[in-house]
């Protein structure tokens, strides 16, 4: 083999494999094997590291965030003050300070290795100037992070009297993907009929779907029994997400029972929304709390494809976020209870390979032929990474450095002990 640009030596893989060596060249991967046997003009020595794919989010909306404060701070902590403060901050809305504090998260994102983002976008604005200025954001950021667009009647398809028209002007504009919010219309027969309709629309376009869908904790939001009917009706399997399925957390354990080979029988994909769902769900119990999260591991085990996305940073419903998956994986094992080592990995796989089979994208993934898009963490695997939050210590993107963070480590002087300490959170293998 002729020199290559550029070789990783010794990583750990997420599927368990170790002591791998990863060669690139214009970009792509061209080799994976232990000990490859091939020169290179640079070597980057990652031993003990677990090389990754980049992150996926598979649910973020980046019109608004990094807006917290404007115009006011959400009180209650619900989502509907979260609808109402966005509406009230849309109108202050310009192009220039939208582009600024996308380009800013996205930023954030390229440091932590966050290189593929789905994001939701109000089309609920007359002006479409969110559209506009997160279009403007993709073609910015193309050279190093992908950016999916859903067109997202905020306020209601059918309950916004001309979200219907924006959202198909928005698609015209660009926009990749449909999205709606049934549990959010006047009445479950319109949440219906908003279904029927973009589902409709997206046979007729050849697009994809990605719902806000029974964002509620009403055990009787059903509206992804329709969105899976419908995905079904236009043959549109393998193209429909629903995303949050929070009231899924409070139905019974019957409908549910019938709801799951519903869903798996239509192909239709979830996002779960861990830190946002912790948070914004279960506003009205007293106690015991509900904690509001759509049933992954359940989704998981019938072999539904499952997501686990940011949602929010810094905006009206979520003051926190730093565009770090492995936060939202953190919050998932919790949440789900997915502590077993195969629930923490599958929480991994939620927030990198799954992810990107829910949003649809081509091209991901460790191996050969494949755009060298890689993240060295200071982790040796998965449930390393999401136990420490691992710092990035290297994101390529197309076999190169875009983003580099030190090592993380603390100098202990311990009164007692006879030498200063280093410390890097990592104890090594203590599960044998
Ligand atoms: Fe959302």
């Amino acid at each position: 083999m002729s020199a290559l640009d550029l070789i990783l030596r010794g990583a750990n893989l997420a599927d368990g494999r170790r002591g791998i060596d990863i060669g690139i060249q214009q970009g792509c991967i061209v080799a994976i094997a232990p000990n490859l046997q091939a020169e290179a003009r640079d070597v980057l020595h990652v031993e003990g590291c677990l090389v990754s794919a980049p992150f996926v989010d598979a649910h973020f909306h980046m019109d608004a965030t990094l807006s917290l404060g404007l115009p006011r701070l959400n009180q209650s902590g619900t989502l509907l003050e979260g609808i109402a403060l966005w509406g009230e901050l849309k109108p202050e809305l310009t192009a220039e300070a939208l582009i600024q504090r996308a380009l800013a998260y996205c930023d954030m994102a390229a440091a932590q290795g966050l290189l593929h983002i789905r994001s939701h976008v109000d089309v609920c604005d007359d002006r479409l100037l969110a559209v506009e200025a997160l279009l403007e954001v993709k073609r910015r950021i193309a050279p190093y992070i992908d950016l999916q667009l859903v067109a997202f009647p905020q306020d209601g398809l059918l309950r916004s009297a001309t979200a219907e028209r924006n959202l198909q002007r928005a698609l015209d504009m660009g926009v990749d993907v449909i999205g709606g919010i049934p549990h959010f219309e006047r009445s479950m027969a319109d949440g219906a009929e908003s279904v029927q309709r973009l589902c409709r629309l997206a046979a007729e376009r050849g697009l994809p779907v990605d719902m806000h869908c029974d964002e509620s904790d009403d055990p009787h939001s059903r509206h992804i029994e329709i969105l899976c009917a419908e995905t079904h009706r236009h043959g549109l399997h393998g193209r429909v997400t629903g995303s949050h399925l929070t009231s899924m957390h409070s139905m019974d354990n019957y409908y549910v029972s019938k709801l799951l080979p519903l869903m798996r029988e239509s192909g239709v994909a979830a996002v779960a929304n861990p830190l946002i769902n912790i948070t914004l769900q279960g506003r009205h119990d007293s106690y015991p709390k509900r904690r509001g999260m759509t049933r992954v591991p359940e989704m998981l085990a019938q072999g539904i494809p499952v997501a686990l996305g940011q949602d929010c940073a810094m905006d009206p419903w979520y003051a926190f976020g730093s565009a770090d998956l492995l936060d939202v994986a953190h919050m998932a094992v919790h949440v789900a209870q997915m502590t077993s080592q195969e629930g923490i990995r599958a929480c991994f796989h939620s927030v990198t390979d799954m992810a990107a089979q829910v949003i649809g994208l081509n091209d991901y993934g460790i191996e050969v032929g494949r755009p060298a898009n890689l993240v060295v963490l200071q982790a040796e695997d998965a449930f390393e990474a999401i136990r420490l939050r691992a710092a990035r210590l290297f994101v390529l993107r197309q076999g190169r450095v875009i983003a580099q963070s030190p090592r993380r480590s603390s100098h202990l002087h311990l009164p007692g002990r006879p030498e200063s300490i280093s410390l890097n959170f990592s104890p090594g293998n203590l599960r044998g």
